[in-house]
């Protein structure tokens, strides 16, 4: 007997609700981690079903954000994916001036410190020439990444001078010193909006993890709206899984890191 009844058209309610809010694609596999996640919400509201807490979502548009919060997947790390680093140390030590990359999928905050740890090394300075927008579609996720503060173990990826350069001790966990933490702008951006809050162009768009989420349709669309915010010499960083299916759009450099191709598609010679 399960704690909470959950029958299948709760599950496909479920599943139409964060597709059509988040364009997450639930399989019908993850129907144990969605009864998981959202059942401590069930708990704490002090619902007896799931038919409930459907209904409690319906009419109350403040639980949508926990809704959110419960079905996303943060997982992330330092450096995950170490070699984007290194490319993107070379691509802004080549370029001139002023900088701007965006980390659309930002979850607990370790890639857009990472990127930002790249940029000081990349110039040799803890104010480098970057302004770094860190979004993510969960609140949950960005307040972590907001407060910047890490248990040790998380900073494992991170060499011993990284870590004595760019955190500091705070009662038993690092924290991001605030020099680091300047260069980024942290904001909620649900990437199925219409409107994204996005200064461009950009030298580089971090979008690593998230695609795999989405259905092919809604990550065309994703791909069309990011290769116009690119500089023509800008980069595109896409995660280890997600070779990207666009060949008008973007051209593979190798690694799961792309260019974009001028707007009307690829030169024809
Ligand atoms: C697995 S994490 C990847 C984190 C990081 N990019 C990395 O590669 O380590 C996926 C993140 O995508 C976010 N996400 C899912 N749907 C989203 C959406 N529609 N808009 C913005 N972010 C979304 C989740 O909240 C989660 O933090």
């Amino acid at each position: 007997m399960r704690e909470f009844s959950f029958t299948d058209s709760d599950f496909e309610r479920i599943r139409t609700l964060i597709h059509r809010h988040a364009g997450i694609a639930l399989s019908p596999a993850k129907r144990e981690m969605v009864y998981g996640r959202l059942a401590r919400r069930l708990r704490r509201l002090k619902l007896a079903s799931f038919a409930d807490y459907l209904a409690l979502l319906e009419r109350d548009a403040h639980e949508w954000e926990d809704f959110v919060n419960a079905l996303t997947t943060n997982y992330t790390t330092f450096f995950r994916e170490a070699h984007h680093f290194e490319i993107l140390k070379r691509h802004l030590r080549q370029r001139k001036g002023h900088q701007r990359i965006w980390c659309a999928a930002a979850a607990t905050g370790e890639e857009p410190y990472s990127i930002a740890i790249s940029a000081c090394e990349a110039f040799d300075t803890l104010s480098p020439p970057v302004e770094i927008l860190a979004s993510d579609l969960s609140t949950h996720a960005l307040a972590i990444a907001e407060a910047g503060v890490y248990e040790a173990d998380r900073l494992h990826p991170l060499t011993a001078s990284q870590r004595a350069k760019f955190f500091e001790p705070s009662q038993g966990r690092y924290a991001v010193r605030p020099e680091l933490r300047r260069l980024i702008r942290f904001e909620r951006i649900n990437l199925m909006d219409a409107h994204w809050p996005v200064k461009a162009p950009l030298a580089a768009l971090f979008c690593r993890n998230v695609m795999i989420y989405f259905d092919k349709p809604t990550q065309r669309r994703l791909l069309e709206r990011f290769r116009p915010l690119l500089l023509p010499d800008g980069l595109y960083f896409a995660g280890h899984a997600e070779s990207i299916l666009a060949d008008d759009l973007f051209r593979p450099l190798g690694q799961t890191v792309y260019a974009p191709l001028p707007l009307g598609g690829p030169p024809s010679s």
